[in-house]
């Protein structure tokens, strides 16, 4: 099959110098992308900067903004079969991007943001019969927002961890996540590697969904 998989941050600049950003570290997404490549499938890997080694016989489509990513996963899409969106996207981004240095006693200590767009939410009318797979970092709430991102981004299964653990989240090599599948009861998975997550979500997505609730980690 051929996956379109998402990761890291995105960068939202304000001048040539300065930047919004986020703490993901790539980790994740690599190791779904490495997994999928793994497991035989042709994998194309959109990912924002990292410092991160992409894995070997991925096709890598470096951005840096939201908007670059959202057009990166525009033009992957149509030959997709399952969309993995394991990038911490920025949701706003600075409204004016200066192309010189802003000056310190030229600047105001308040930024003016403009939302970027949901790459997820822009997508969802093209779903067709893609499968498309989310994450959700969250510190509160965890099933309510994981129900919450599920079902207004159209997804079918979501990944959502508690990044206030210090064994899950970012920059660390592990993960505890639950699964939440549309339709479908969450289930909470035990600490895993990345690398044993990613490699047991593509094996699960590769058999039908009325198994998914029994796939063994
Ligand atoms: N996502 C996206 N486009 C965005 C923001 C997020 O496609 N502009 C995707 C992420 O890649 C992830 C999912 O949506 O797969 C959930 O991202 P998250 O940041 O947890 O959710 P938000 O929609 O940004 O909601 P909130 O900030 O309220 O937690």
């Amino acid at each position: 099959m051929n996956y379109l998989v998402t990761a890291g941050p995105t960068r939202e600049f304000l001048d040539p110098v300065r930047y919004i950003s986020n703490r993901s570290s790539g980790k994740m997404g690599y190791a779904l992308a490495a997994a999928a490549r793994k497991a035989g499938h042709a994998v194309t890997l959109i990912t924002g900067p990292v410092a991160l080694t992409p894995p070997e016989g991925v096709k890598v489509v470096p951005v840096v903004t939201a908007l670059d990513m959202l057009t990166a996963v525009r033009a992957h899409l149509p030959k997709s079969e399952v969309v993995i969106m394991a990038a911490a996207v920025a949701d706003f981004r600075p409204k004016f991007v200066s192309k010189t240095k802003l000056k310190k006693r030229t600047l105001r200590p308040v930024l003016t943001l403009v939302p970027n767009p949901d790459i997820l939410q822009t997508i969802k009318p093209l779903k067709g019969k893609r499968l498309f797979v989310g994450f959700a970092a969250e510190t509160d709430h965890l099933i309510t927002e994981a129900k919450r991102k599920l079902e207004a981004k159209g997804l079918d299964l979501i990944v959502a961890n508690d990044v206030t653990r210090a064994d899950s989240g970012f920059d660390v090599d592990t993960n505890a996540v639950t699964l939440v599948a549309k339709g479908g009861n969450p289930r909470n998975l035990p600490v895993l590697t990345k690398t044993a997550l990613a490699e047991g979500l593509v094996a699960m997505i590769s058999h039908p969904r009325s198994t998914w609730a029994d796939f063994r980690f």
